[in-house]
């Protein structure tokens, strides 16, 4: 059973979609998948085709079995939930006295699947914390940009912080999304990003690629609404990489 959380630097690089996307992709290759959303946005039933009326979840139920639901997409899926401040307030102070919260949480689950995926907001949180602490595997997505490319020693180094003295924790690997296909500043940065940190780059990169958004506006993952386009074919290589690297 592999944990892996899906980490970044800065928001918005596509850590959602990516979880949801090689979720769905692992589920259609017979594997059992979880999904597990640790960021208090909430967003990621807008991938899985929750019920948006639903405001169930892990900060109110936990991490049980109880807590699971089967999303249409072929993987299972425990939403954060929607909550109010006060309630996120007492959760996150829940979270800071016990560092492993997620991590036991997710032991009572690990025998009914092979992948847990864990999805986080961006940057330095008390939920980066949890997920590493649960996690044996981290993948960080970057953007072929300088702000991202900036990001890159300061999430290593949260990861290595929050994972010393973990033996089960295996690798990080870095992941670059929304590769631009043309320009020559992406290129510039993702041959930097490969050769600065070339035993930890996923081979495969990600293309930007506009059926992505409309996807998520239909709120379905893109390798459902589009299963032959250029992002959906990535998705299914860096799937591929996953399973080799794992097996
Ligand atoms: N390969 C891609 N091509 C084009 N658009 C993409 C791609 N990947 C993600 N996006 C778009 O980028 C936006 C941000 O994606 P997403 O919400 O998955 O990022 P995130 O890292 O989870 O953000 P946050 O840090 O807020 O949690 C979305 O509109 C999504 O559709
Ligand atoms: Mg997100």
């Amino acid at each position: 059973m592999q944990i892996i959380a899906f980490i970044s630097g800065k928001g918005g690089v596509g850590k959602s979609t990516l979880t949801a996307n090689i979720a769905m992709a692992l589920s259609q290759r017979g594997k059992r998948v979880l999904v597990v959303d640790l960021d208090p946005q909430n967003t990621q039933r807008f991938h899985l085709g929750m019920d948006p009326d639903e405001i169930a979840g892990l900060v109110r139920e936990g991490i049980t079995p109880s807590s699971i639901f089967e999303s249409p997409f072929g993987m299972k899926f425990i939403p954060f939930g929607r909550v109010n401040d006060a309630e996120l307030h007492e959760f996150a102070s829940v979270l800071k006295k016990n560092p492993n919260w997620v991590a036991n949480g997710i032991d009572s689950l690990a025998d009914e699947f092979d992948f847990i995926f864990l999805d986080t907001p961006p940057g330095p949180t008390v939920y980066l914390q949890q997920a590493l602490r649960a996690a044996n595997r981290a993948l960080v997505i970057l953007l072929a940009d300088a702000a991202s490319f900036a990001t890159i020693p300061k999430i290593i180094e949260l990861v290595e912080q929050y994972t010393a003295g973990r033996p089960e924790f295996v690798r990080m690997s870095l992941l670059i999304n929304q590769m631009p296909t043309r320009g020559r500043l992406g290129h510039q940065v993702r041959d930097a990003i490969f050769s600065n940190h070339d035993e930890q780059v996923v081979p495969v990169v990600v293309h930007k690629d506009e059926r992505v958004t409309e996807a998520l506006a239909f709120e379905r993952p893109v390798l459902e609404y589009y299963p032959g386009c250029k992002a959906s074919l990535d998705i299914q290589y860096v799937t591929d990489w996953i399973i080799d690297t794992v097996e």
